[in-house]
């Protein structure tokens, strides 16, 4: 079997480094980078420092409107599955990225197979919501992490041959970094951070980083927390904070840090007392290493992990802020919730099986 697989922007090397090493074992992967972040820290980091193989073709599409940037994605996608010939194409979550490769592999004789599928926020002003359906809309295999995420895509008439439980790639990630990044990150030390006694928070949906109002009221809650707070600030949310002047003023009130690499993230993450976050993966993250999360929007993806009470949806409000940094972790056995970490060696059994049966090849 032949794989194409497609990355483009952080969380995505996160999930490649989990699947590359069952799907190298016994098939070919052929693996592009479409260049949609591309600063050192928020790229090269993640393959250095995993061992995910060089990718074989990078598109370099980097920064751009919506449309661009995925256009540029289907473009160099398209050329390269005409080159290769895969027999499926691997994409992963809900980037521009994912739906360019979506949409070129869709219209390809290669089979067009959704990790992390079935995920809904129900917030069709995110664009990752968009990219999400009309990826699981197009796909030939759907990898669901939960239950859950296999019951909304039935729910949306897609049909159950497709649709396949294997857990969430992620959990497999943390299992295989955790101990790694015990001993091999300093960044508790660099940064002078006692465990158990900060705050780590990362900001980085254009809701919260576009809206002047929202950034300040989340930055401010965060400030008055009585924890030191580290936030590894993603280049959009640092070009915010230049673009209105805040940068220097909150520098004085939090650590400020460039992002920072997996390992070190693992390690924060692990040893921090709260985090607060607006991204997705680290939700997920945050309940595999116990870990109370604050997520700073109105709703979520990750559902279980606000039911089973290790997650708390506190929008940008600073008294839900406020509450949530210093109310008790939950106490009780946790469930669990996605998988058990053998996400990725279920995913290559499903696809050595071969295509869905009621995949019907495009005319040419
Ligand atoms: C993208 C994804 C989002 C994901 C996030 C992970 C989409 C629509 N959004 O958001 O789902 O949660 O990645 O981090 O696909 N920039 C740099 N250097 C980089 C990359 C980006 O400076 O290496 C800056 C540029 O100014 C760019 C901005 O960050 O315009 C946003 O980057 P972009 O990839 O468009 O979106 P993200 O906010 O990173
Ligand atoms: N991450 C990291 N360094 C950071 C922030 C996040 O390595 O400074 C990792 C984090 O562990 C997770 C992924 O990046 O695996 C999440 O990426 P992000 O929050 O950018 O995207 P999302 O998951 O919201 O799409």
């Amino acid at each position: 079997m032949k794989v194409l697989s497609v990355v483009g922007a952080r969380p995505q090397f996160v999930k490649e480094f989990a699947v590359t090493r069952a799907l190298r074992d016994d098939h070919e992967e052929v693996l592009l980078h479409t260049g949609q972040h591309y600063d050192a820290e928020m790229s090269a980091v993640f393959f250095d420092e995993l061992g995910i193989p060089e990718p074989d073709y990078q598109l370099g599409v980097g920064s751009d409107t919506h449309g661009r940037q995925t256009a540029d994605c289907v473009v160099g996608i398209e050329e390269v599955i005409e080159a290769e010939e895969p027999d499926a194409v691997l994409v992963y979550g809900d980037t521009n990225s994912t739906l360019g490769a979506a949409i070129a592999a869709s219209k390809s004789s290669a089979d067009l197979v959704h990790v992390e599928s079935g995920l809904r926020s129900y917030n069709r002003e995110m664009p990752e919501e968009v990219n999400r359906v009309l990826t699981d809309h197009a796909a030939d295999v759907l990898f669901a992490p939960s239950e859950r995420a296999a019951e909304t895509l039935q729910g949306e008439g897609l049909p159950d041959e497709r649709i396949h439980v294997v857990g969430d790639v992620q959990y497999d990630a943390i299992l295989a970094a955790r101990e790694h990044a015990r001993d091999a990150s300093t960044i508790l030390d660099d940064l002078a951070l006692p465990p158990g006694e900060f705050v780590l928070a990362t900001v980085h949906r254009p809701r919260n980083t576009d809206d002047p109002d929202r950034l300040t009221a989340i930055l401010d809650a965060l400030a008055d927390a009585e924890r030191e707070v580290v936030v590894p600030v993603h280049p959009r949310t640092e070009q915010r904070l230049q673009d209105l002047g805040l940068r220097s003023e909150y520098a004085a009130e939090l650590r400020l840090v460039d992002p920072v690499g997996y390992l070190d993230f693992v390690r924060l993450l692990d040893a921090a007392a709260r985090v607060a976050t607006d991204s997705g993966g680290v939700q997920k993250e945050a309940f595999f290493l116990d870990t109370f999360c604050l997520t700073l929007r109105e709703e979520t993806e990750w559902v279980e992990t606000v039911e089973c009470g290790w997650n708390a949806l506190v929008d940008a409000d600073p008294d839900r802020i406020a509450t949530g940094l210093t109310a008790p972790k939950p106490d009780g056995s946790k469930p669990s919730l996605y998988g058990d970490g053998t996400a990725a060696t279920r995913i290559v059994d499903v696809l050595e099986d071969g295509p869905t049966p009621e995949r019907v090849e495009p005319s040419p």
